[in-house]
């Protein structure tokens, strides 16, 4: 059910949860005070408990009253790529977040988000936690219609168009002296390295939060990530600038130069796989590896999971 502005704030208020728009992917939406909107939140994902939310706020300076100590260059971080798709990981003040937002972990995770609309609920709400609006385990939702898809076509969403990145946002951990990607994102390791004037590695160490032991972004079909596409494909998820095999049905991800339009493509076509009951694919990877690629690459081996089949 598509709700404005007004009501989306005046439920939101209320306690209840919401499905609201991002630039990157939707979110639903509770505000951090309300503990019936937290739990209402994890129970209509079917979100493990130990697999902590987002905190979003509607602007840097209202990380003050959460954060116990800024890790050095966070100020670098914040004002090149905040409002955006970016999230800081950060040792919080414990005792103004409820301990089932963090997971009862030292740490929080923040984002300022850019999306007008979202900004506009921010300002009157204040923050709101804010996980991905899909079903636990399914690829995230980019439209309002993916929302209404995994919960129901009365469930209230803010209809913000279909999301600008199409992916979520990049996690980042100040770790060990250094800032370390928890999860790629819409902002590519190269970017982060402008900013900081340093490499950001991948995080390699034990689990920070339980929540990256989840499988993530899975359609139902098996996948098969391939530089060669067989004659035989039935399905092929690839670039309208190249051909495949004439008979299979063809799945785009726009062109292969152009790993946003890809990203912003990417899961709607694992949804629409789904629905179309497609049971295999082969997915062209016959692509570079840097930038906004080392994002889609990451997704698309996510999205095989245990299924996975990489030739
Ligand atoms: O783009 C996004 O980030 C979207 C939009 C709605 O803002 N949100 C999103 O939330 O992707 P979610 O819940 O689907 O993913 C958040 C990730 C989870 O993998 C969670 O484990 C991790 O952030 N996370 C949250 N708090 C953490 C913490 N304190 N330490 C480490 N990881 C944390
Ligand atoms: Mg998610």
């Amino acid at each position: 059910m598509r709700i404005d502005l007004e009501e989306a704030v005046f439920r939101l208020k209320k306690g209840e949860v919401v499905a609201l728009p991002t630039e990157t992917v939707y979110g639903l939406a509770a505000t951090l005070t309300s503990k019936e909107g937290i739990r209402r939140i994890f129970e209509l994902k079917g979100r493990p408990q130990d697999n902590p939310l987002i905190i979003h706020l509607h602007q840097t300076s209202d990380l003050e009253p959460y954060v116990s100590f800024f890790p050095e260059k966070v100020d670098l971080l914040t004002k090149a790529l905040w409002p955006g798709p970016l999230t800081l990981v950060l040792p919080i003040k414990e005792e103004v977040i409820p301990p089932e937002v963090t997971a009862h972990l030292a740490t929080g995770a923040f984002r300022v988000p850019k999306h007008s609309l979202v900004q506009k609920v921010l300002k009157e709400t204040g923050p709101l936690v804010m996980p991905s609006a899909n079903l636990s385990g399914r690829p995230s939702a980019t439209s309002a219609s993916h929302v209404e898809a995994d919960f129901g076509a009365s469930f209230p969403v803010l209809d913000g168009g279909s999301s600008r990145q199409g992916v979520e946002s990049t996690i980042l951990y100040f770790d060990k002296e250094c800032w370390k990607i928890l999860r790629l994102g819409a902002i590519s390791r190269e970017r982060i390295f402008e900013v900081l004037q340093v490499a950001s590695p991948i995080y390699q160490g034990k689990a920070i939060s339980p929540g990256q032991k989840y499988r993530h972004y899975a359609p139902k079909a098996i996948l098969h990530l391939s530089k060669v596409i067989p004659d035989d494909a039935k399905a092929v998820i690839g670039f309208e600038d190249r051909s495949y095999p004439r008979f299979a049905t063809f799945f785009s991800l726009g062109e292969s130069h152009n790993p946003k339009q890809a990203l912003h493509c990417l899961y709607d076509v694992l949804r629409r796989l789904d629905q179309d009951q497609v049971k295999e694919a082969w997915v062209d990877i016959a692509i570079s590896e840097e930038g906004l690629f080392e994002t889609l690459l990451e997704r698309l081996h996510k999205a095989c999971g245990d299924k996975m089949s990489v030739c």
